[in-house]
């Protein structure tokens, strides 16, 4: 379901896990096979719908490719550091926060500190307020505004007309505070008055942290009134009272080319500063490019160099595009402290990603048709065909209702789990650290239909968007088309399922099937791929980067 939960599996508690729960069948599968690698064309068991699969196999493997050959055990260099232990993350971050008590807070924050429950209470560390960089703060006299971006929809099923829509977060559930917006044009000495029509709330109140106090994401919409309808302002303000001189000035962001291109991926602040998957990056950049996806935008929280690395050369071929971002407000942006909060505090953490995911939205929604919200190890992929175009140019059709497109289209989900590949060996003539190209045992079942599905939005419909749906959208309600199974597939590439699946993840378990679909991209994934490493210097300095240029 997300990136920040994929990342732990690959530390002790993953192989805790391993060694618990799987030992035994491990044994027992290692015990049938004692190979370490496997023929391509061998009958692995437990492959329930082998047959099927096998023929597309044999396709395949014919054109396996022998200049890729050489670079089958090459090791690139990824950095191995073990993931850090709480203690040893809290003790970095002291490193790094010289100015903060984490140390001695962590000794006792089981303990309530202070005379008793009212009076002079130790705070949390995690609520003391830090500054920040990149929003902008309205106190009112009734909450808290954070705000981050402000965007001018002009989009034909919007029934308010052209309306400004400013983005961020508000310490209120429900707020009632009445604010205005001052809008400024071009050319015009003073702004254009109008009170803000909706704090359209970005969440549903049963997924939690529904509290008065704590920052939940809003979308503001601001109408721009007759007179001024086919003019763009150029910024807006918010105010509590119409001549207050706001703490906040937003710049209205609007690009729109003459025509729209198809694909663009938006993808959630990333949060891997220890843990290094530039590699795995690597792969999922040159494949999701070669599926059709013009540009796959980027937040950017705090990474590892490695991932940086990875994310500056294709920002430098137009592949990527990275925003620095970070959390509203006071919330917790030191270096590594910000992941152990995040950790820590789960639902913060979804009410803070939604917001990234609605800035990539409005951006972009006159560039491209179609945006999907895919974490790093998410992939759409088509069952038939190579392309998500190819995809869309039938399912469009299929999802077609009175002659209308749906909000969004969607794919349901299916694991291809760490723990059921290695069992049975590496496929020789795919290199080690192609990790999609390698993992090709899945689960049996897909997850439910609409759980943990991922959409191409519609950028014509969609109001307001959250990882696996839009909560809302222009026009009504917002429909849903879900893709079968047949025509495409959510592959998600886990160290392990979900925790809240874990009962069900067994059954899944027990059930895998072999699935090479990804294998229809497997010679040109691993020339980009590892011609990519190779320029990047992941395979020593046999090919220094100025020789590559
Ligand atoms: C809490 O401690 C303060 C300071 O000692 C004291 O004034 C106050 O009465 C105490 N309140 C309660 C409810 O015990
Ligand atoms: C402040 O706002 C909340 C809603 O977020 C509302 O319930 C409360 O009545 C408001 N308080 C005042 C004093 O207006
Ligand atoms: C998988 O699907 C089969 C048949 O569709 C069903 O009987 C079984 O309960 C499913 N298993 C899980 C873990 O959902
Ligand atoms: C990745 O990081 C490790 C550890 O910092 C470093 O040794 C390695 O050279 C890096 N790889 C590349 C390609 O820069």
């Amino acid at each position: 379901m997300n990136i920040y939960t994929w990342g732990k599996g690959f530390g002790g508690r993953f192989l805790t896990k391993i060694c618990g729960l799987f030992l035994l069948w491990i044994i027992a599968v290692l015990a049938i096979f004692q190979l370490r690698t496997i023929p391509l064309d061998v009958n692995v068991p437990h492959l329930n719908s082998r047959y099927l699969l096998q023929k597309r196999l044999d396709l395949l493997t014919k054109h396996a490719d022998s200049s890729t050959t050489e670079s089958i055990d090459l090791e690139p260099f990824v950095d191995k550091s073990p993931s850090l232990s709480e203690d040893k993350l809290v003790e970095e971050i002291q490193y790094r926060m010289p100015n903060i008590p984490i140390v001695y807070w962590n000794q006792n924050k089981n303990k309530p500190m202070g005379f008793n429950n009212t009076c002079a209470l130790f705070p949390s560390m995690f609520d003391l307020e830090y500054n920040n960089i990149y929003w902008q703060t309205l106190r009112t006299s009734n909450g808290t505004f954070q705000l981050l971006g402000a965007y001018l929809d002009v989009r034909p099923n919007n029934r308010l007309g052209p309306t400004v829509r400013i983005l961020g977060m508000i310490d209120r559930i429900e707020p009632t505070v009445t604010t205005y917006c001052q809008l400024w044009f071009d050319k015009r000495k003073e702004p254009v008055v109008v009170k803000t029509f909706e704090y359209k709330y970005i969440w549903y109140k049963k997924w939690g942290n529904y509290k008065q106090g704590i920052y939940q994401p809003y979308l503001i919409a601001c109408p721009i009134p007759s007179p001024f309808k086919d003019k763009i302002p150029q910024s807006v303000s918010v105010v509590e009272k119409f001549c207050d001189t706001s703490t906040t000035n937003l710049r209205v962001i609007y690009n729109k080319p003459e025509e729209k291109k198809d694909f663009a991926v938006c993808v959630k602040g990333l949060d891997f500063l220890h843990e290094d998957l530039s590699v795995r990056l690597v792969e999922w950049i040159e494949l999701l490019n070669l599926l059709g996806a013009d540009k796959i935008f980027f937040y950017e929280l705090q990474v590892h160099p490695n991932i940086s690395k990875v994310l500056k050369h294709y920002q430098k071929e137009g592949k990527v595009d990275v925003t620095p971002i970070n959390l509203a407000g006071g919330q917790p942006n030191g270096p590594a402290f910000q992941h152990l909060y995040l950790t820590k505090k789960t639902n913060h953490k979804r009410q803070n990603e939604v917001v990234p995911y609605n800035d990539c939205f409005y951006k972009h929604m006159y560039e491209y048709k179609y945006i999907a919200l895919l974490d790093i190890d998410e992939v759409i992929m088509p069952v038939e065909g190579t392309s998500w175009k190819g995809l869309m140019d039938k399912v469009v059709r299929k999802g077609l209702k009175n002659n209308e497109e749906p909000a969004s289209y969607n794919v349901r989900n299916v694991y291809f789990l760490d723990d059921l590949l290695h069992d049975h060996g590496w496929f020789k003539d795919i290199p080690k650290y192609m990790h999609m190209l390698q993992h090709v045992y899945r689960t049996k079942n897909f997850t439910k239909p609409g759980q943990y599905v991922k959409c191409f939005h519609n950028t014509e419909r969609v109001l307001v968007l959250h990882n696996h749906f839009p909560l809302a959208c222009l026009g009504g309600a917002c429909r849903s088309y879900a893709i079968e199974t047949s025509d495409a597939q959510m592959h998600h590439y886990r160290a392990d399922c979900v925790k809240t699946l874990s009962k069900a993840c067994n059954d899944f378990k027990k059930n895998s099937v072999m699935d090479t679909t990804v294998w229809k991209f497997k010679d040109p994934l691993i020339q980009r791929a590892t011609t990519t490493l190779r320029t990047l210097g992941y395979f020593g300095t046999g090919k220094k980067l100025d020789e590559v240029r």
